[in-house]
């Protein structure tokens, strides 16, 4: 820390009344609230007792934003030109996203928090990392904010909503931020809704039919997007699936909206049901309708309306896999790489992952190696491959006859 940043953080905790650290991540470097004095009893930092949120293990959510904002704005603006993002993110704790957002994807920020520790902390931390004159700092209700941006003619590119739990209760104020196209990049840590632990919850928040299915964090990230889907429709706008993916405790989804009539019907011509028998372990789309399970006529457990289509752009992460190569000061530069490859390629599966072990519970057999599964699908000329959902989850085009079969022959 030089003699500047020390000053800082003296003048921080004076101001605030609790102690602070710096940290590094990425190519920022941020005062938050000093970890070790917010332990549990098990002596795991717990983010929420801190009095402004700052959690490390959100880094990779991070690193893949800071991706997603140059990989976009570098590729995919309508006009063709290169330009500035303008990145709005509502709930901006500390600051440290928004910073990173300035910093290593050279965009315009509004960032905005309801608590006021936390916006002293953003524009403090903008002054830190020489990024004020990119950063727009404000104390607002995370609503109010987005519902203001056309007035002081803001028109973000991508809005970020990152907050406690459930991004639902401010979807909507974020759609109607847009303009003719936008980016909706979404957290949502309310997994035991969205995994079909909490039904009634999940029926309330995202108005669907609710179960457990074994696929749950697929069914989780799948929920999320039809929503997004059914809220962006009822505006007016079309939706495109750039990414969309469950990591460690939460669901992250990056969705381009396009306005337009024709362009939501079609949107919504991608939302289905999906289904799961707990007697012989179908996995798989079905119609509104169907009950029974299409291969063993058991009862089904029947969720949606659900997205049942591609859960990335193919064309989109080459692109952040080609800007993550770039970036080796990202905190987590190796996990992203694997991350981004691996889910290239289990995105061309659409259909739901296969739980191995529960599935082998079903079937009352020893669970064969997951590997061996992949590989013996792949000689029958199935794709497959292993999830990044799960470790004991293998994702497959085979249909499910065949994919019992192949697995009584291991
Ligand atoms: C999960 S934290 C944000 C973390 C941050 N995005 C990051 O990457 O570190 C959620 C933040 O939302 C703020 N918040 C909660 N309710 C809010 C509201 N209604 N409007 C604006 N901010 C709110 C909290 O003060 C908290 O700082």
């Amino acid at each position: 820390m030089n003699t500047w940043e020390a000053r800082m953080k003296e003048t921080v905790e004076r101001e605030l009344g609790f102690q602070v650290e710096l940290v590094h991540e990425g190519l920022a470097r941020v005062l938050v609230p000093k970890m070790d004095l917010y332990l549990r009893e098990d002596k795991v930092y717990e983010p929420a007792w801190a009095p402004v949120f700052y959690n490390p293990r959100m880094r990779f959510n991070r690193d893949i934003a800071i991706l997603f904002a140059r990989a976009y704005s570098a590729h995919w603006k309508s006009n063709g030109k290169e330009r500035e993002p303008v990145i709005v993110e509502p709930l901006a704790g500390t600051g440290v996203r928004a910073v990173r957002y300035a910093l290593e994807a050279g965009a315009q920020v509004v960032a905005n928090d309801i608590d006021s520790s936390a916006v002293k902390l953003i524009e403090l931390n903008a002054r830190i990392n020489n990024v004020s004159d990119r950063l727009q700092v404000f104390q607002l209700d995370a609503n109010e904010l987005l519902s203001g941006l056309k007035r002081k003619s803001v028109y973000p590119d991508i809005v970020d909503i990152d907050p406690f739990g459930s991004p639902a209760p401010y979807l909507d104020a974020a759609i109607q931020s847009l303009g003719r196209r936008g980016v909706l990049a979404l957290t949502a840590t309310d997994t035991a809704p969205l995994t079909g632990t909490h039904l009634r919850a999940l029926r309330r928040r995202y108005d669907v039919e609710p179960a457990r299915t074994a696929w749950e964090k697929e069914q989780a990230v799948r929920i999320l997007v039809g929503y997004v889907i059914r809220r962006a429709a009822s505006y007016g706008y079309g939706t495109r699936i750039l990414l969309a993916y469950y990591a460690d405790y939460y669901v992250r989804v990056y969705v381009e909206l396009l306005k337009g009539a024709k362009r939501a019907d079609e949107s919504l011509n991608t939302l289905g049901y999906g289904g799961y028998c707990p007697g012989c372990g179908y996995t798989g789309y079905i119609s509104k309708y169907t009950t029974r399970c299409p291969y063993c006529g058991h009862e089904l457990q029947r969720i949606g309306p659900i997205y049942t289509g591609p859960l990335c752009d193919k064309e989109m992460l080459d692109h952040l896999l080609r800007e993550a190569h770039k970036s080796e000061w990202l905190a987590e530069h190796e996990r992203v790489i694997s991350f981004l490859e691996a889910y290239r390629e289990e995105c061309e599966i659409e259909k739901p992952y296969y739980r191995i072990d529960k599935i082998c519970s079903i079937l009352r057999r020893n669970m064969p190696k997951i590997n061996q599964i992949v590989n013996k699908l792949k000689a029958h000329g199935h794709k497959a491959v292993r999830s990044t959902y799960d470790p004991r989850a293998v994702k497959t085009t085979a249909k499910h006859s065949e994919f019992l079969k192949i697995l009584s022959e291991l």
